[in-house]
């Protein structure tokens, strides 16, 4: 027995598709039997209809295809591509390259571990071509184990700044190719101490060895860098991009990097963010210090990703004039066109920071002449840290379907980074990971559904949140339909819940300082963050209008006319943009004060409900996740409750307005 579950690679013995002949012939055309991508899908594939079935099949590889090279964004779509179709009596699989193959080996042990017919599903041929070039998981994991934001125990990945590879890491490796990640980034952004040294002799062998299991499931390896290095470990006085000393330093130590360590795809930079060092301590652009990487790292196939996340985050809180929901837009924004072609900008969803609903940047349908790559988070940091169930799928939905108007009819954001509205060279979309060594890997063992989504969801755009959740339940917990349909019951409406009892309107924050869970109204309104409601007895919210910030004009038309106009403005964002007296009316035709009593109480009940939901399913599901849901469900109520009454309170307090359903407020 393994000291952790295999979550949705569980193999449990399956009834459908018992006698399905076609199981027992598979045909991989365009596969070399030699590629250890190949081999690995062929063993999964027995293993999986071994355990669900009893069925051995025989694997038949077909024709050598020869690669295309990864180049580029196309190619990396052309060879993912995989079709499926029933042939001869058999199952055939057909693609480019073993990763192909992989992927279309999933696609059959999906469709037999949530019980779909094989006959029906393959009877025309299936062909899946992945939505983005780049599917990624960016870990915050630090090299003593610990990680940035991790709520489900330790690193997997480090201890005692040592790199850990052992069986969980292939199982690992199985487990994220199986939703269709193909990148992943192994160390926190924040690169200090031990990780400033991965580039050095003391972690090359571990690296190669981690790199080539990831390959081995066409996962590529990537390392997050620390901008200054030539000071860090170099024992140079200067990072300055420019600098002809800093540049040869870059050029002997990649040469050696990629040597050592060849699996490795590229680096991911934080760089003057939150006190990492930058180009801006010598004067240059972000493009300056992005471009002088990737020069460098271009010889060797490799990519340079830079994060947008950079802003002042040391505000005063009496200046009104500093928008941080500015700043990405404002840093990046002027070098459009510039930065180098293997270079992409990493841009969080929203101008602000993973809240629970936030616009999205606008650096989306900004930047039109740059590769870019959307950020998201499923590592619960604002959204209830895998205690609180909060299925984040369908704001993902929300967020890829957002039209930017930024040209053409291909202008949403899941256009954008799929590279099809620019013909970018490179795009794609990253997590910030939900995953540590806890037994189930992410805390709560309803977030896996976070994990298993997101990979799913990068691969398909098209999957609807409905459809993930239900193959996650099928898959990792179980194929009876009224568990399923009581899963699905919590999963689904539950981001929504937690927003109602959390902040209102767009407004986010309000949480505790420096956690980031549970209330604290007031936590951050007189920090440094740049992040305020600027509540007082009249009204509430950020005016980012035309007379405010005018940070809502930076949106293409129609958006910017949307934004700035608290009539037109949807409601669940009205707080972002504007300021407004509580007694002001909402396209619901509430007043912003009744909206937040209404939605907390509401959302507090909701929480309470979905709780009773998971009881029934006791003596129905594994006794281990049954027993912790439940415990976090314990945990969701109290933060829900102390969310509830400390929101209402404060805004009652503030306003003297009372609750038209006369509540019991303190
Ligand atoms: C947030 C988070 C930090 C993290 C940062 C980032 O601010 O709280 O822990 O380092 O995002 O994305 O770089």
């Amino acid at each position: 027995m393994k000291d952790y579950a295999q979550l949705w690679l569980d193999y449990k013995e399956k009834r459908e598709n018992k006698d399905c002949e076609e199981l027992k012939r598979f045909t991989f055309s365009g596969a070399d039997k030699e590629d250890v991508i190949v081999k690995n899908a062929s063993a999964e594939l027995t293993r999986g209809l071994a355990a669900m079935l009893s069925i051995e099949p025989v694997i038949v590889c077909a024709d050598t295809a020869v690669p295309l090279e990864e180049t580029d964004g196309e190619a990396i779509r052309d060879n993912e591509e995989y079709r499926i179709c029933i042939k001869d009596g058999g199952i055939d699989i057909a693609a480019k390259s073993g990763k192909g193959i992989l992927y279309g080996v999933f696609d059959v042990l999906r469709t037999v571990a949530v019980e779909k017919s094989v006959k029906a599903e393959y009877a025309e041929e299936k062909r899946v071509r992945p939505s983005e070039p780049l599917r990624m998981l960016n870990h915050w994991d630090n090299m003593d184990g610990s990680i940035e934001r991790g709520y489900s125990g330790e690193s997997f990945f480090y201890e005692d700044n040592e790199i850990i590879v052992d069986e969980r890491t292939k199982d690992y490796a199985r487990l994220i190719a199986s939703t269709g990640i193909n990148a992943v980034v192994i160390n926190n952004v924040n690169v200090k101490q031990a990780a400033s040294y991965m580039i050095t002799d003391r972690y090359f062998a571990k690296l190669a060895e981690l790199g080539e299991i990831f390959a081995g499931y066409g996962i590529g390896l990537f390392l997050s860098l620390n901008y200054a290095s030539t000071i860090e470990i170099g024992g140079m006085d200067s990072a300055d991009p420019l600098d002809e000393g800093v540049i040869a330093w870059w050029k002997d130590k990649m040469a050696e990097v990629f040597k050592k360590i060849p699996t490795l795809k590229g680096f991911l930079v934080k760089a003057d963010s939150e006190g990492r060092p930058g180009p801006f301590t010598y004067g240059r652009t972000q493009a300056d210090g992005a471009n002088m990487l990737a020069d460098i790292a271009k010889q060797y196939g490799a990519i340079i990703i830079w994060r947008c996340f950079v802003y002042n985050c040391r505000q005063d809180w009496r200046d009104r004039k500093t928008d941080r929901a500015r700043a990405g837009y404002d840093n990046f924004m002027p070098m459009d066109g510039d930065y180098h072609d293997n270079v992409i900008l990493q841009i969080k969803n929203g101008p602000m920071d993973f809240q629970i609903r936030e616009p999205i940047s606008p650096l989306l349908g900004g930047l039109k002449k740059t590769n870019q790559m959307l950020e998201v988070q499923i590592a619960q940091e604002y959204t209830g840290h895998q205690i609180d169930v909060c299925y984040l799928i369908p704001m993902f939905k929300e967020i890829l379907g957002f039209k930017t108007y930024c040209g053409g009819s291909k202008d949403s954001v899941a256009d954008i980074i799929s590279g099809e509205t620019f013909g970018s060279r490179y795009s794609g979309i990253a997590a910030v990971t939900n995953t540590g060594n806890d037994f189930n890997w992410t805390g709560n063992y309803l977030a896996g559904a976070n994990l298993y989504g997101f990979g799913r969801l990068a691969f398909e755009n098209g999957l609807s949140a409905e459809q993930i959740a239900e193959e996650f339940v099928r898959m990792s917990i179980s194929g009876d339909k009224e568990v399923v349909d009581t899963i699905m019951e919590i999963l689904l409406p539950s981001r929504e819940i937690y927003e109602r009892y959390t902040s209102p309107l767009g407004i986010g924050w309000m949480v505790t300082p420096a956690t980031h869970y549970g209330c604290s109204v007031d936590g951050y309104e007189y920090d440094r963050w740049g992040t305020y409601h600027r509540a007082d007895h009249l009204g509430i919210g950020v005016d980012r209008t035309d007379k405010g910030t005018g940070y809502a004009l930076l949106y293409n038309e129609p958006n910017a006319s949307m934004y700035n106009s608290p009539e037109d403005c949807p409601d669940e964002l009205v707080l972002f943009f504007h300021h407004l007296p509580y007694t002001h009316k909402l396209h619901s035709g509430k007043t912003v004060i009744q909206h937040i009593y209404d939605t907390h109480f509401e959302g507090y009940e909701e929480a309470k409900a979905l709780a009773a939901k998971w009881d029934t399913l006791k003596g129905r599901v594994d006794e281990e996740i049954f027993e912790n849901v439940k415990e976090r469900f314990g945990l969701q109520l109290v933060n829900a409750r102390e969310w509830c009454d400390q929101v209402n309170s404060y805004f009652y307090r503030k306003s003297g307005i009372e609750d038209e359903k006369g509540r019991q407020i303190w």
